[in-house]
């Protein structure tokens, strides 16, 4: 561990950092821990004043990774009262509630086997989101260039988009990022690209992709790393669907985050995103990211000067549960949340082979809960653009999918389409695949009469 290098990241940084200054009331908020400090500081409502008197939380009585009832404990009722209601009600820290990021420091230490030290800190956010665009914000100057896994989640591409950057699109296959292209962008930068600064970002989805479904086998990771550290890249390691792996156990691949250190000899390249929208609550919006401290600060300081902090309640909410749960009881948790998705998949991919066998063909997933179909509506081959297809004629038959344009970043024509596996049930996407099986055959006959 000793001779791993630490990666100074304050080069990556963009000069709007420099332009956030600390919010001149909570950056006066650490003083307040000094023993016999009296705070006049912050304009915190006066908590007698609220309506709620306790919040009971009443927990599935089902649930995975609960520990057994403790004397009088009921593990299935959950009561905030009192002092933690208070804090629950209340503005808090910028970073997270201090006790939750310690929970999660420690989760992430555990999981991604990395020692908890000063090289990487936790930050929560409201929800995985918010985390990435501050990030981008901290770290995006104009004129960069920012690598981007392509297809990728439109909710990223919408604010790359309007950030005064180019993204350029690195190809993913049925195995996610494929390294080979990310080193033919790399190699061939400045002879394609004269004059233009090296990118600093790659941004990657590596679980369960969101269209693709695609998660990168620990092989690739290994040399996407490798290339980071030739290239000097910093990689965003959006795994949003980490929690819901459904393959082989025992073999999902280690994260980035995970392998900097053994691969790279390394530390702080990888800036790791986490959500907990797909295995609590998308709706308490809540997420995490473990990054390097400067950049942590970075982000901090955006946060406390825009939407102040993550909501206190939902983080409480969490912290409660989970610290219930323990790491093992939490990760129990996902592993049943996952088997519910993968019984979903199998339904979901029997039908669609019921109605789409030979005219559309997909990567089967092991985590997430999409399939990122690619239609063949050409007789011989040649690759038809969904987007028509899909957004005028699917959904003037009655069925409603994703066209591929919406995850390039070029919007460029794609024979793909992106459905969800993870609401829907067998009725309804037996009927849906009928309908898409009608539109592609419709399609088809168009292109015959087109070529005769
Ligand atoms: C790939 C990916 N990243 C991030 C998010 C956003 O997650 P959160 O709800 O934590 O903001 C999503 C949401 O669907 C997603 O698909």
């Amino acid at each position: 561990m000793s001779s791993t290098t630490i990666l100074d990241i304050s080069p990556f940084l963009s000069q709007k950092t420099q332009l956030w200054k600390a919010c001149g009331i909570r950056g006066l908020f650490p003083l307040e821990n000094i023993p016999g400090m009296i705070s006049l500081l912050a304009g915190r409502p006066n908590p007698s004043t609220f309506p709620f008197e306790s919040i009971t939380m009443k927990l599935r009585p089902t649930l995975a990774g609960m520990p057994e009832s403790k004397g009088n404990d009921d593990p299935f009722n959950v009561t905030l009262e009192g002092a933690v209601l208070a804090e629950a009600l209340q503005y808090g820290a910028t970073a997270g509630v201090p006790r939750f990021i310690d929970w999660l420091e420690n989760f992430q230490a555990h999981v991604h086997k990395r020692v908890r030290d000063d090289t990487w800190s936790v930050t929560v956010g409201s929800g995985s989101q918010d985390l990435m665009y501050k990030a981008c914000e901290a770290l995006v100057d104009e004129g960069d260039s920012i690598l981007v896994e392509t297809p990728f989640y439109p909710g990223t591409l919408g604010f790359l988009a309007a950030l005064p950057c180019s993204l350029i699109e690195v190809h993913a296959d049925g195995q996610g990022l494929n390294p080979a292209n990310l080193e033919l962008i790399l190699a061939n930068w400045e002879t394609e690209r004269p004059g233009k600064r090296p990118p600093k970002l790659l941004y990657t989805i590596p679980s369960g992709s969101n269209p693709t479904g695609a998660s990168i086998p620990e092989h690739r990771k290994v040399d996407v790393l490798r290339l980071a550290r030739k290239y000097n890249l910093l990689v965003l390691e959006d795994d949003a669907y980490a929690f819901l792996y459904y393959g082989p156990a025992g073999k999902q691949a280690r994260s980035y985050f995970a392998l900097e250190p053994d691969v790279n000899a390394e530390r702080g390249r990888v800036v790791r995103f986490d959500s907990f929208s797909k295995v609590l609550s998308s709706g308490m919006r809540l997420g995490y990211m473990t990054a390097p401290p400067r950049l942590a600060t970075a982000v901090n300081l955006i946060t406390s000067n825009t939407n102040l902090q993550p909501a206190s309640l939902t983080q409480i909410m969490a912290y409660t549960l989970l610290s219930q749960w323990g790491p093992e009881g939490f990760l129990a948790h996902c592993v049943s949340v996952a088997a519910v998705y993968r019984a979903r998949r199998d339904i979901f991919e029997r039908v669609a082979r019921k109605h789409l066998a030979g005219l559309a063909e997909w990567t089967t997933p092991v985590a997430g809960m999409f399939l990122y179909i690619k239609l063949l509506v050409h007789p011989e081959g040649k690759e038809v653009d969904s987007q028509v297809l899909i957004a005028n004629k699917a959904v003037a038959r009655g069925v409603l999918a994703v066209p591929g344009t919406a995850f390039m970043p070029g919007g460029g024509p794609t024979p793909f389409v992106r459905v969800s596996f993870s609401l829907i049930e067998e009725a309804d996407a037996d009927e849906a695949f009928r309908r898409l099986r009608g539109v592609i055959l419709e399609a088809r006959k168009e292109v015959e009469m087109e070529e005769r």
